[in-house]
């Protein structure tokens, strides 16, 4: 495909971090912040046309993490990266084997004219990959105080810049605030992926 075929959609990331930017534990969240989770829900939701839904997009592992009857994601297209052919999903969530596939997947019908933003929603291995491929323009980012002895984590993003960030909040005995973290500096969207 030419990279002129491609419409040139926004991939942002959406991530909760504790004090060493671990971001899981065993598979799963190990904090359960309510207010958070609205904040996921309303960013991944918002679109500025009446007409258009944004993506989000996640690890195979993230996928299963989510309960059963939350996924997949209200009025949002789901898309779930997966090297192995036999995962079998529910029907209207796409299936990608690489970034470039995700790519691919926006840039047809009916996504290509449809999608506003690629929300990149983890986990680590998502992460890792996305920044790598320089993917990422904006990254939402809360920033929880306490360390909850995660065994997955966030990968460095050195040059993103903080673009904004809220007043702390203290939920369930944990503080946390909300941030927001942008690039200029280099080519953030389109097909240059690799898997
Ligand atoms: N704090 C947060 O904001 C946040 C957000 C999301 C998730 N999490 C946490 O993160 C943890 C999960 O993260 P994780 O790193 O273990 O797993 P993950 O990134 O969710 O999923 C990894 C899986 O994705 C597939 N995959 C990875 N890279 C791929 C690529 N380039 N192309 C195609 N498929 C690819 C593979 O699936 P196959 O094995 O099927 O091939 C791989 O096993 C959980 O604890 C979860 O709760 C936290």
């Amino acid at each position: 495909m030419a990279q002129r075929d491609f419409v040139m959609i926004s991939f942002h990331i959406v991530v909760a971090v504790d004090a060493r930017n671990g971001i899981g534990k065993e598979g799963k969240l190990p904090w359960h912040l309510p207010a958070d989770l609205k904040h996921f829900k309303e960013i991944t939701c918002a679109t500025a046309s009446m007409v258009k839904k944004n993506a989000v997009i996640m690890g195979r592992k993230t996928w299963e993490s989510l309960p059963e009857k939350f996924r997949p994601l209200p009025n949002r297209l789901n898309i779930v990266l997966s090297r192995n052919s036999d995962l079998r999903l529910p029907e209207g969530v796409e299936k990608a084997d690489s970034l470039k596939t995700v790519a691919e997947i926006l840039n047809r019908n009916p996504f290509k004219d449809n999608i506003e933003i690629a929300f990149i929603i983890g986990g680590g291995e998502i992460f890792k990959t996305a920044l790598r491929n320089c993917l990422v323009q904006k990254i939402y980012l809360t920033r929880i105080l306490q360390d909850f002895h995660c065994d997955t984590f966030f990968p460095a993003f050195d040059d993103f810049r903080m673009a904004a960030c809220s007043s702390h909040y203290t939920e369930n005995a944990v503080t946390y605030c909300f941030a927001e973290y942008v690039t200029s500096s280099r080519f953030t969207s389109g097909p240059s992926v690799t898997p």
